[in-house]
C-alpha cells in the first residue's frame, strides 16, 4: 500500500450495524458478541490495515444510550478495541428504513426475488418509507461521518477533507453526495456486498427512487462489488438509467467533471482466525453432540434465514434424492443451520413458516421414528456451525443469488471429510470456486438432487483434489488481499488526481 498517498488520511467506515451486539446473560449480566453477518470480520480487517472510526445505526438500549453521547466510543472484543460512532434513529424512521426500504425492497431487487405479477406495490406507504425512513437515515450517517471525520477541525477544513469514507451495503446508497458536500476534499469509497442487478430489475422502483440510488453511488470516488459481473451490471445501468458516459475497458463512468472507478475485489475469510475459533472448547462440546447423532453421511447447508439463499428447493432436492436413492434412507441426515433474520419483515416470517412446513412434509414422507431425514435448527450458534463444517460429506450452497457467500469458503477450510461443495452457479463464490466444486442452478432441483448423489459417491481422491484446490485459493485470496488491494486502488486514484 501506498501509505504516502494515503497519507495521514483520517479513516471513517460506515455499515448500518455496528462490530459488535450487546445482550444479556439468562442471570442479567451484559454481555458482547461478535456483531451478526461476516461483514464484521472483514470490517475489523480494514480498521487493523488503517485505525479508524466505525459508524453504525443504534439498534438496542444500549447503543441508543452509546449514541447519545454524540461522538466515537470505546468497544472491546475478543482482544479488538473498536472505536464506534452510533448513530441515533427513531424507531419509526428506522423500521421505513430497514424494514421497508433496504429490506424487502432494495435486497429483492437486487437479488431478483420479486414476483412482480404480484408484488411489490409501491404505494404511498412505500413512498412515505423512502422519504421518512431511507432519505433521512442518510442524512444522519453523513453527519456522523462528517463530524467523526473533521474532528480535530470542523468539517471541511483541511482535516475534515482530508478523510478517507469507506461506505458499505445497500443501507446507504444515499450517504456519498452529503459526504462530498460536508467534506470537499474526501475520499469516499462504497463497497456493495450484494449482487447488482441488470438494469431492468432497477425499473421496479419509480425514476425518482432508482436515479437517487444511481446518483448517490456515483457521488464516491470508487464503488466497489465482489465481482466484475456485478460490476459490469453496474457501468451498463449507468448507460440505461442514467444515460452518463462509461469507458468499460477502464471501468469507469464519467460524472461531470469527475470520473468514477468501479471495480471488482473478491472478499474473503480470514482462514488463520477461523482456524483458531475452530480451536475453541466450545466447538469441541459441539463437536461431540454432533458426532454421538451422525450417521454414516452428513449432508449440511449454513445460512440466514432468508429467500435469497434458496433453502425451500435445497430440501425439496434432497426429498428428490431420497426417492431416486432408497439405498441411502436412513444413512444421512441432512443438517439445516439456519439463523433467524430480518423477522420484522413480512416475507420473511412467511418463508419461514414455508421452510418449516416443507421440513416436516419431507420428514413425515420419508422418516420414521428412528430416523429425522432433516434436522433443522433456527438459532444463531457459531461454535455448532465450525463443528458442523468439520464434519460434512457435502455442503450445499444452493442461493437464488448471493454477493459472495463465505459459507462456501470456511467449510472447506475447517472440513475434515474432504466433503464435497455443492454450489450454485449465481453465488460470487462460484467464479473463484465453482471449478472444484459440484455447480448447480439454484433452480433445478432434479440437478440438485444428481449433485447430493455425486457428492456422497465421489471418489476418495478426487474429492481430496477438489478440497485441497478450494482451500489453496481461499488461502491465497484471503481477506487481508481484499484490503490491501483496494487500499492500493485508493492510492493510485488519489496519486492521480494529485498529479
Ligand atoms: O450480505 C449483505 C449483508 O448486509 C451482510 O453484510 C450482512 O452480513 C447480512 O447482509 C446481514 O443482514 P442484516 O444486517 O439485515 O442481518
Amino acid at each position: 500500500m501506498d501509505r504516502g498517498a494515503l497519507g495521514e488520511r483520517r479513516l471513517v467506515v460506515a455499515a448500518n450495524r455496528g462490530p459488535v451486539s450487546f445482550h444479556s446473560d439468562p442471570s442479567g449480566e451484559p454481555i458482547v458478541t461478535r456483531g451478526l453477518g461476516g461483514l464484521v470480520t472483514v470490517l475489523t480487517e480494514v480498521l487493523r490495515a488503517h485505525d479508524g472510526t466505525w459508524i453504525a445505526a443504534a439498534l438496542g438500549d444500549e447503543e441508543s444510550r452509546l449514541a447519545e453521547q454524540d461522538r466515537s466510543v470505546e468497544v472491546e472484543l475478543d482482544g479488538d478495541t473498536y472505536r464506534v460512532r452510533y448513530v441515533s434513529v427513531a424507531a419509526d424512521m428506522y423500521d421505513k428504513y430497514y424494514n421497508i426500504v433496504a429490506n424487502p425492497i432494495l435486497w429483492f431487487i437486487q437479488h431478483y426475488l420479486w414476483d412482480l405479477g404480484r408484488h411489490p406495490d409501491i404505494s404511498p406507504n412505500e413512498r412515505d418509507a423512502w422519504e421518512n425512513g431511507y432519505v433521512p437515515v442518510q442524512r444522519l450517517f453523513a453527519e456522523a461521518i462528517a463530524d467523526e471525520a473533521g474532528a480535530g477541525g470542523a468539517a471541511g477544513t483541511a482535516a475534515g477533507s482530508g478523510a478517507l469514507v469507506m461506505l458499505h451495503d445497500y443501507h446507504l446508497y444515499g450517504v456519498a453526495p452529503l459526504v462530498r458536500a460536508a467534506l470537499p476534499g474526501a475520499f469516499v469509497q462504497q463497497f456493495v456486498h450484494i449482487p447488482w442487478a441488470q438494469s431492468d430489475a432497477w425499473l421496479v422502483l419509480p425514476k425518482d427512487m432508482r436515479d437517487a440510488i444511481f446518483e448517490g453511488l456515483l457521488g464516491n470516488d470508487i464503488v466497489a462489488f465482489h465481482t466484475p459481473h456485478y460490476a459490469r451490471n453496474f457501468l451498463q445501468g449507468c448507460v440505461d438509467l442514467l444515460d452518463l458516459p462509461v469507458d468499460p475497458a477502464r471501468l469507469t463512468v464519467t460524472v461531470g467533471d469527475r470520473e468514477v472507478w468501479v471495480r471488482a475485489y473478491p472478499v474473503s475469510i480470514d482462514p488463520r482466525a477461523l482456524r483458531k475459533a475452530a480451536g475453541a472448547q466450545r466447538v469441541a462440546a459441539e463437536e461431540a453432540a454432533l458426532l454421538a447423532r451422525r450417521r454414516e453421511f452428513l449432508l449440511v447447508r449454513v445460512d440466514r434465514l432468508d429467500l435469497s439463499k434458496n433453502i425451500i428447493r435445497g430440501f425439496l432436492a434432497f426429498d428428490r434424492f431420497l426417492d431416486l436413492h432408497p439405498e441411502f434412507r436412513e444413512r444421512i441426515t441432512f443438517l439445516a443451520l439456519l439463523q433467524p433474520s430480518r423477522e420484522d419483515v413480512e416475507e420473511y416470517v412467511t418463508y419461514r413458516e414455508r421452510v418449516m412446513r416443507t421440513v416436516e412434509q419431507i420428514n413425515t414422507k420419508h422418516g420414521n421414528t428412528d430416523w429425522m431425514p432433516i434436522d433443522v435448527r433456527i438459532q444463531d450458534n457459531f461454535p455448532q456451525t465450525l463443528a458442523a463444517y468439520r464434519h460434512y460429506d457435502a455442503l450445499m450452497v444452493n442461493a437464488i443469488f448471493d454477493g459472495m457467500n463465505l459459507v462456501a469458503k470456511e467449510g472447506p477450510i475447517l472440513n475434515t471429510q474432504d466433503g464435497v461443495l455443492i454450489l450454485s452457479e449465481n453465488t460470487g463464490a462460484f467464479e473463484e470456486l465453482g471449478a472444484f466444486a459440484l455447480g448447480v442452478n439454484p433452480f433445478d432441483i432434479e440437478q440438485q438432487a444428481e449433485a447430493i448423489h455425486e457428492a456422497l459417491t465421489m471418489g476418495a481422491q478426487e474429492r481430496r483434489t477438489r478440497n485441497e484446490a478450494i482451500r489453496a485459493v481461499v488461502d491465497v485470496n484471503s481477506v487481508e488481499r481484499w484490503v490491501s488491494a483496494q487500499f492500493a486502488d485508493i492510492a493510485e486514484k488519489l496519486d492521480a488526481a494529485s498529479r
